[in-house]
């Protein structure tokens, strides 16, 4: 990795746009599970491509609100990471830095990164599940029968703001997402097993456009085939590691 890092290092400190992608990974060392491992618990028998969709929610709206109460507890509970704080301190450094994340855990805006791009929604936020304008939570109380909560509006059920499997992403999020990723000059994903589309073409897309791309997570093999770098490890240890690399003064 100390070869890679060393190649990535003058990159990172003379690049004027980084963007970078994130997913579960960067936040599995604030203890929040990703999605390939099995999920834990009393929900270890179910898997997040049969809960996260319109027809679990439809089938059984209990099930889909209680898996996600349970999931903003640990996000709520969950404290960033080195790596998130790794991305503050590079929004510092980088003329322009943009975060594109796939997460709805919060963690980087708890963090202190600004201008955080939301693909897939967020945990702390409602939306109606007939209009899907916003229901701020607390125009909601909890609903005494455990089911999810009703509009204050139409007083259908009120669901969470994340984009569910066969959902579209929301326009905005992603047009800016391709937008940035268009003019970037280096590209990072950072803990993204990069299966589930469009986020997964943004990689690619940067390096047509001329940028050169650096992936981590625990998959990867290290490697470096210029424009592309690959990195194999904790996100927690390697961005501050490329950091110190990058700014040795600091
Ligand atoms: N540091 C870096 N990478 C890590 C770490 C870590 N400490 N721990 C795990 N990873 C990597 C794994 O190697 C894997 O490549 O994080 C990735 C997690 O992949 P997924 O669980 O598929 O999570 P993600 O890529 O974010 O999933 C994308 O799929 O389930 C949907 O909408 C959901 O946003 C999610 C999307």
């Amino acid at each position: 990795a100390n070869l890679v890092l060393d190649q990535l290092a003058p990159l990172l400190r003379g690049a004027k746009r980084l963007v970078v992608l994130t997913g579960a990974g960067i936040s599995a060392e604030s203890g929040l599970a990703t999605f390939r491992d099995a999920m834990t618990g009393l929900w270890a028998n179910f898997r997040a491509e049969e809960l996260a969709t319109p027809e679990a929610f439809e089938q059984n709206p209990k099930l889909v609100w209680d898996w996600y109460v349970w999931r903003r507890k640990l996000a709520q509970a969950a404290k960033p990471n080195g790596a998130h704080f790794a991305l503050v301190e590079l929004e510092r450094l980088v003329p322009q830095l943009t975060i594109v994340t796939q997460n709805v855990d919060g963690l980087h805006q708890r963090a202190g990164s600004a201008g955080v791009i939301e693909l897939h929604g967020s945990l702390s936020r409602f939306k109606c599940s007939t209009d899907n304008e916003p229901v701020d939570a607390k125009d909601f109380g909890d609903s005494p029968d455990g089911m999810p909560p009703r509009c204050p509006r139409c007083h259908a059920f009120v669901r969470p703001d994340i984009v569910w499997f066969g959902e579209m992403l929301p326009p905005s999020a992603l047009q800016t997402a391709f937008q940035v990723t268009k003019k970037c000059d280096l590209f990072f994903s950072i803990g993204t097993s990069g299966v589930v589309e469009p986020a997964a073409s943004l990689p690619r897309r940067a390096i047509e456009y001329g940028a050169s791309v650096m992936i981590n997570n625990l998959d990867v093999d290290t490697a470096s085939e210029p424009p592309l770098y690959s990195l194999q490890g904790k996100a927690g240890t390697i961005l501050p590691e490329l950091l110190r690399r990058a700014w040795p003064r600091l």
